[in-house]
């Protein structure tokens, strides 16, 4: 496309994305030697990672004793036995490990008395294979995300990496050979560039700007999953969607979990700790599918706060202030900017809002991305990597605990990157790539950009939002989804009609917007045929026509397609690796649900 012309670069790995996993993976390349480039739509520090507050997960035995393979029991069972046990081990082992190395890149982690890093409770995590609680989500205040994200920046400036900020990656470069590279649109000058590498690593984090209320950054668009769809690749286990038990009513800014790991509670409007029915062993520190289907059915029950009865409240007025002060600053501000209250006298009125997509790019636990090809449910994309939130290991399954997101960035970016440069080894010449390569992309580029339909993007968006948040919500059934699944149909064909209103290349934000807009439509489109087809309740998929979990038929991962002309989905399975990776420890056998 001569209207376009194109800037070449030609590196090792090109990672895409700078939150924690983005960084992580890079720093790993840079340090092995490998030619790297990061590209990221946003500066670095202003990555989501940035906004993580309650901590990241490590079995360090600071606060009392714990074991990796209690927190490996407890991802487990968490994941409600959709995660893959190999990755599970490789995660829970390694943890303590990369917890140390955040700490020697330079980390600021809270500190016990003797000096130790501090670690708090959060739900779900045990000590003794369910018997105990465990603190074991180590803490730097509850901005330890911040801390994470500008100490990695900081350790990958240092290793001199080629950073290319402020650039849209618009799509993959695949050929026969797999993938091949990346074409990307720089805002700042307008100009176009490609990106030939012999990995391609995705970082793009997640997607729940699908949905209306959401804790995540407005730029939270699941980019990578997109060019994924684009490319003709599938993505795993979509249906499952976290929300978050504890997002601000009206607003969806996350209040950390490591609230109620600090001791506060949730009450309904009789005032009742109404957790004490739905768990009674682990109460408010219960897992977050079930803290948030507990406060639906209060408010479902008329038991909600607030005038309209549509909240619950979340206390901790009765903590000692300074351990508020010292442990829990960022949510006190949070909670004095956007709800109005004193966290030290008055509830702070929440509500469970999209938090975590547990679906994404399938890959291995070396980050390698994989798919069901001739039968081989584990086939290799060569040339394609993904980590973070972007990437489906599966260490979460259906319903991740909280604090193992931070830990899953780190183990799992630091092992991409060592995989990366095994996988790459000494020789490191590129073959060409075909002339044309790219043209696919700046071709819808320039369709997007001379829209000229009725639509603009935000009708469009809007209209998404509000059809997954009324249809794919914390409780569902058949038919509220097959009605979602249509809107979102409708939507997505819709997208013929759309209108972009700036032709311009240079910090054109409606056509960034728009862009992003077909990247989640995209995913809104297999998240919503997925959930349809799940006929069980397992993790955060809460059916209420199939109530029960159902290992005989469904134990086993969702891929799904897109069909990027008609909008309609194809599905598909993998097996769950119901294997370990040592001897260490034996595969963990489901159990009835006890919650
Ligand atoms: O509640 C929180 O601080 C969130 C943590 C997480 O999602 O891991």
């Amino acid at each position: 496309m001569t209207a376009y012309p194109i800037t070449d670069h030609t590196f090792d790995v090109v990672v895409v994305g700078a939150g924690g996993a983005g960084l992580r993976a890079t720093l790993e390349c840079a340090r092995l030697g490998l030619k790297t480039a990061c590209v990221t739509k946003v500066f670095p520090t202003r990555s989501h990672t940035v906004a993580a507050q309650g901590g990241v997960a490590a079995a360090l035995g600071n606060m009392g004793e714990d074991d990796w393979r209690w927190h490996m029991y407890d991802t487990v069972k968490g994941s409600d036995w959709l995660g893959d046990q190999d990755a599970i081990e490789y995660l829970c082992r390694n943890a303590p490990e990369a917890v140390y190395e955040l700490e020697h890149f330079g980390v600021p982690f809270s500190r016990t008395e003797d000096g130790k890093i501090y670690q708090r409770a959060f739900g779900g995590m045990t000590s003794h294979f369910g018997q105990g609680i465990a603190q074991r989500t180590c803490a730097a205040a509850d901005r330890t995300g911040h801390a994470m994200l500008h100490t990695l920046y900081g350790q990958c400036v240092k290793h001199e990496v080629n950073f290319f900020v402020e650039y849209i990656a618009l799509d993959l470069i695949t050929d026969e050979n797999g993938v091949r590279g990346l074409m990307a649109w720089c805002l700042d000058d307008g100009t176009i560039h490609r990106f030939r590498a012999h990995k391609v690593i995705l970082a793009t984090g997640g997607y729940g700007r699908i949905y209306y209320s959401c804790t995540g950054a407005h730029t939270q668009t699941g980019d990578g999953n997109g060019m994924v769809l684009r490319a003709g690749l599938p993505l795993q286990d979509m249906e499952f969607v976290q929300f978050h038990p504890t997002g601000i009513y009206g607003v969806g800014t996350l209040i950390t979990e490591g609230v109620r790991g600090e001791g506060g509670y949730l009450t309904n409007s009789e005032g009742e700790r109404f957790m004490e029915r739905y768990a009674p062993n682990a109460k408010d520190l219960a897992s977050r599918d079930v803290v948030s289907r507990a406060i639906t059915i209060e408010i479902r029950e008329g038991r909600g706060c607030g005038p309209l009865k549509d909240h619950a409240n979340l206390h901790l007025s009765h903590l000692d202030p300074k351990i508020i002060h010292e442990r829990l600053p960022g949510i006190t501000e949070s909670a004095r900017i956007f709800a109005g209250v004193d966290v030290t006298k008055e509830p702070i009125p929440i509500l469970p809002t999209v938090h975590y997509n547990m679906g994404g790019i399938p890959t291995n636990y070396m980050g390698e991305a994989v798919t069901l090809h001739e039968g081989d449910p584990d086939a290799i994309i060569p040339g394609l990597m993904a980590v973070g939130e972007a990437a489906c290991v599966s260490v979460h399954g259906a319903n991740r605990l909280g604090s193992n997101s931070l830990i899953d960035l780190v183990v799992f970016g630091k092992a991409a990157g060592m995989q990366a440069a095994k996988s790459i080894g000494e020789n490191r010449s590129h073959a060409s790539l075909a002339k044309n390569a790219g043209d696919e992309a700046l071709a819808r580029l320039d369709r997007l950009r001379n829209a000229k339909g009725s639509t603009p993007t935000s009708q469009m968006r809007l209209a998404m939002q509000k059809a997954m948040q009324e249809d794919a919500a914390v409780f569902r059934t058949g038919p509220v989804l097959e009605h979602g699944r249509q809107r979102i149909l409708d939507i997505y064909r819709g997208g013929a009609d759309i209108g972009v209103s700036d032709r311009s290349l240079v910090w054109n934000t409606d056509l960034v917007e728009t862009l992003e807009y077909e990247n989640l439509i995209a995913q809104a489109s297999v998240t919503i045929a997925s959930a349809v087809n799940r006929q069980e309740s397992r993790g955060a998929h809460a059916r209420e026509d199939f109530p029960n979990r159902d290992d005989q038929n469904w134990m086993k991962h969702t891929l799904s397609w897109l069909d990027t002309k008609t909008g309609d989905v194809k599905l598909d399975y993998r097996p769950v690796h119901s294997y370990t990776l040592s001897n260490d420890v034996e595969y963990i056998p489901p159990k009835a649900r006890t919650y």
